[in-house]
């Protein structure tokens, strides 16, 4: 920690229902989170649930989307545009997330696309990277999260970094309960802060929130949230109950 605001977002993924929504929200609500100046709370419903949050969750919390297209609008079935989200009212985007990249099989280009859109648009981004297992097996993790950060960092313009938190999240370690060692996260944290460094800016390295996701739990955030360059977190299943996601939030 200690770069900016503490920074958890709650990734709640392809789940909910209205019903489920609507409980979890009032009981996020009601949790003991930090209502201070320097932590951020972010949630992430569907897009189909924005709206039940954003009528319903109270200040700490902010929202975000998990993805939108790389256009405002247009002939583009079944997407979302930048500008529907800000028109919502949605100050946030989560974009590149690993499941988009390997799922869904969006590339650097394309997630970069998206982000430049996002950003000129006025919303906030979670860029996120991370390598996968395989990747890491064959020493190329560096170079994965080097790439991927090269695609990013080419439509950031420099007064826009500011509206960015990178996400490393590891693909291993992703719904896998597998959480990296905090010794892991650190490297790969301070390898980034430090390619931002050499590739954009020191300021901009120096004020640039990099927070870790993949299995992060209330049992060992703590642990993660002390080392130097983490700066919160991206939370995926534990951020479905609210119990577990207010003691990340207080983990800082
Ligand atoms: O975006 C957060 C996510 O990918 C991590 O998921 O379930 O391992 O916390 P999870």
């Amino acid at each position: 920690a200690g770069h900016g605001k503490f920074f958890v977002g709650g990734n709640w993924k392809c789940n909910g229902s209205t019903d489920m929504i609507k409980q979890l929200v009032g009981e996020l609500n009601s949790a003991d989170v930090p209502k201070d100046e320097n932590v951020e709370i972010i949630v992430a419903p569907t897009f189909v649930h924005l709206e039940q949050v954003k009528h319903s969750i109270q200040a700490p919390y902010q929202i975000a989307a998990q993805n939108c297209w790389h256009e405002p609008n247009g002939a583009y079935t079944g997407e979302v545009g930048p500008e529907m989200l800000k028109d919502l009212d949605v100050h946030w985007v989560i974009l590149g997330h690993s499941e988009r990249r390997h799922v869904i099989g969006e590339s650097d280009g394309h997630i970069g696309d998206k982000i430049k859109q996002a950003l000129s648009t006025g919303l906030k981004v979670i860029a996120c990277i991370g390598e996968t297992e395989a990747q890491r097996d064959a020493s190329e993790a560096f170079s994965v999260v080097d790439r991927q950060m090269a695609a990013i960092s080419k439509v950031v313009e420099s007064s826009q970094w500011d509206q960015v938190v990178i996400a490393y999240e590891p693909v291993w370690a992703i719904g896998t309960g597998k959480v990296a060692t905090p010794e892991i996260a650190q490297e790969i944290h301070h390898h980034v802060r430090e390619w931002v460094e050499g590739e954009v800016s020191k300021d901009v390295a120096k004020g640039l929130r990099i927070v870790y996701g993949g299995s992060v739990s209330d049992k060992n955030a703590g642990e993660l949230a002390e080392r130097p360059d983490i700066d919160g977190f991206l939370v995926g299943g534990a951020s479905l109950k609210a119990g577990p996601f207010a003691a990340i939030c207080n983990s800082h």
